[in-house]
């Protein structure tokens, strides 16, 4: 971890102790660990959750549950989190993280791709984040705008990709070109307002108008 890394997290609110070690053991029995948001990323989350005060949440995207609980953390009283995993191998590791925590009611975790199970919920959202496949973010985010109420907002994770974004070594990665096309895609959008935060791997707000 870098000193600036150490520093931020040095000036941070704790992430306490559940989420800490779901962190680790996300890390230790996942292939790619560090796709949880982690400790600035999770406070921010549950941060924004407090002043956006969200009654419904999507999230594309649960992995191990690390944001979703961030998220649950800031949620007022009757607010709910609908989380979808495209990957039923997640569940056996995620479900009792989840249903273990203080904000087991706060959360419907479901195994399915947002991209088609999300619309079938007949729910309009208030806040969404967006954490899904970067091949189709642009997919993404036209379902959960059409699910967002005017004033509603999502939030898009890792759209900077290391940095991938402006380097021309990875013109032909896929990934890399659906984070490209999804970042353009936004800018040019005048359904929403937007600001792209440099915070890890880049978080773009996005406001429906
Ligand atoms: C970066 S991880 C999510 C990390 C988690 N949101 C966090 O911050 O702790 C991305 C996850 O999205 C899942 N995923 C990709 N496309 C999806 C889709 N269309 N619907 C639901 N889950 C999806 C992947 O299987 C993967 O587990």
């Amino acid at each position: 971890m870098t000193d600036i890394s150490s520093y931020i997290r040095a000036h941070s609110s704790p992430e306490g102790d559940y989420l800490y070690r779901l962190y680790r053991a996300t890390n230790i029995h996942t292939i790619h660990g560090r796709m949880a948001s982690g400790h600035v990323q999770g406070r921010l989350l549950k941060m924004l959750v407090e002043m956006i005060r969200p009654k419904n949440v999507l999230e594309v995207g649960t992995f191990s549950g690390y944001s979703a609980l961030c998220m649950a953390e800031g949620l007022p009283d009757g607010g709910k989190i609908y989380t979808f995993e495209i990957n039923d191998e997640m569940e056996d590791f995620t479900r009792p993280w989840l249903e273990g925590s203080a904000y087991a009611d706060k959360i419907d975790f479901r195994i399915g791709d947002a991209n088609t199970e999300a619309p079938r919920l007949g729910i309009t959202f208030d806040l969404a984040f967006v954490d899904g496949d970067k091949r189709t973010y642009v997919e993404t985010y036209e379902t959960v705008l059409s699910l967002l109420r005017p004033g509603g907002y999502i939030l898009a994770d890792n759209t900077l990709w290391d940095g991938h974004i402006i380097d021309p070594a990875y013109d032909h990665d896929q990934q890399t070109q659906g984070i490209r096309r999804f970042n353009d895609h936004v800018a040019q959008d005048e359904r929403v307002e937007k600001v792209m935060l440099p915070l890890r791997d880049g978080l773009t707000i996005i406001r429906k108008k």
